[in-house]
């Protein structure tokens, strides 16, 4: 147990908080969701599936699957007031700023908000998973200008958000990366996002409050928002002539590389070689290959000089710009996939709730009287 002063652990490094049957997340063993290793779900399935065994446990039946389906497809449209707002967010606005609040927004349109049953909660995350992608395209319309496009009910996920962007459905090759990177992206057991989701929900508070909560954490460039910065890094040193001179003189002033390291995975994480094999396969579509020769070039370099090894949002952060999208869009399409995690987490930690509410050992002045500033 931890005490006071002298046990305290700084970022709650290496302390268990709970139990979880969602994600297997550790540094040895396989990284699993809810018993699949990832490597097999991205070999059999879409993400369509892996949203639902995340959801509810089991990969689902054709049945089950249709039906899920038609509700994520039915829930697609946003309102017209939603609209309305995102069109008034000023231009400079951040992405995932707007995906913030514009979530939040749609927990005040829903009557059910408050209502914490299992199955309640199950449709407001669908709700969520179906209307993401729909604030995300309209505020990244809106930002450039353009007229935003209502969703389509008759194409997938991936192929619904790439149209809602650019009014096209890209290749296959394109579609496969999306796929494979919503995947990786899902889940991963109690990052600060999906804790802060669950230190939201263990107040019995809602499902759109503890979601907007887990936005704002993941958008920090120490957890989502890596995955943009990794192309504002690679964009700022341009050439690959250029790339060893820069991470000597970034390495000599204590620079954060971004997409390098983990708190779990000290040795590699087990989703980059997965996502990698796509984002190569895309590079070559997209006259890409500079980028792949940097991200290698920067990758040998951090394993000699640190240590460190890359992690999911260095090889996604590419692959969102190789796929056509601005640097800033690479955390909110982070959101679309892990809102499914969080969601579950959400409906775990309110099986067998208890209050989060940790202990800070106090550093601050010692007990004394008050003599206001100025008194005699
Ligand atoms: N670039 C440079 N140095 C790094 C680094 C990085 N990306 N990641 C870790 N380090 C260094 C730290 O400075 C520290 O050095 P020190 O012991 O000399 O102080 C050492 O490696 C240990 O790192 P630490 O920050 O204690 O690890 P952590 O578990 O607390 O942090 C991260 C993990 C992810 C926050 C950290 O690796 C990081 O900032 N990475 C970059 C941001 C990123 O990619 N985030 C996405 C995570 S999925």
């Amino acid at each position: 147990m931890l005490t006071m002063s002298s046990d305290k652990r700084k970022g709650l490094a290496g302390v268990v908080v709970d139990e979880t049957a969602i994600t297997r997340a550790a540094e040895t063993g396989p990284l699993t969701y809810r018993g699949y290793e990832i490597q097999d779900l991205v070999k059999h399935c879409s993400f369509k599936d892996v949203a639902y065994l995340i959801l509810y446990g089991e990969l689902p039946t054709p049945a089950q699957l249709r039906r899920f389906q038609t509700k994520e497809r039915d829930y697609r449209d946003i309102s017209p007031e939603l609209i309305a707002l995102i069109r008034q967010f000023p231009a400079s606005t951040d992405p995932m700023a707007r995906l913030r609040t514009a979530v939040s927004y749609l927990g005040l349109e829903d009557p059910e908000a408050n209502d914490n049953r299992r199955e309640a909660n199950l449709e407001k995350a669908i709700k969520m998973l179906a209307r993401m992608p729909t604030i995300v395209a309209t505020g990244y319309r809106c930002h450039k200008g353009l007229e935003p496009i209502p969703p389509r009910r008759d194409l997938s996920f991936a192929e619904n958000f790439f149209h809602m962007c650019f009014g096209e459905v890209p290749e296959k090759t394109v579609l496969r990366c999306l796929n494979t990177s919503l995947i990786l992206y899902a889940d991963l057991g109690f990052g600060p996002s999906t804790f802060a989701a669950r230190v939201v929900a263990s107040s019995l508070s809602d499902i759109y409050s503890a979601i907007t909560a887990a936005i704002g954490s993941l958008k920090g460039p120490l957890h989502g928002g890596a995955n943009a910065d990794v192309m504002r890094m690679l964009l700022e040193i341009g050439e690959p002539e250029r790339l060893a001179n820069w991470v000597e003189a970034a390495l000599a002033n204590k620079k954060t590389i971004f997409g390098f390291g983990h708190r779990v995975f000290k040795r590699g994480d087990p989703r980059v070689s997965i996502l990698y094999t796509e984002v190569q396969k895309l590079a070559r579509l997209r006259d890409g290959e500079k980028w792949t020769t940097m991200q290698e070039q920067l990758a040998d370099i951090m394993r000699e000089r640190k240590n460190l090894y890359p992690n999911l949002d260095y090889v996604a952060g590419l692959a969102y710009y190789l796929m056509g999208f601005g640097v800033e869009m690479a955390t909110p399409i982070f959101a679309l996939s892990r809102v499914t995690g969080w969601s579950a987490h959400v409906m775990e930690q309110l099986t067998a709730n208890k209050l989060i509410r940790p202990i800070g050992s106090y550093v601050g002045p010692a007990q004394r009287s008050v003599v206001k500033p100025g008194a005699a």
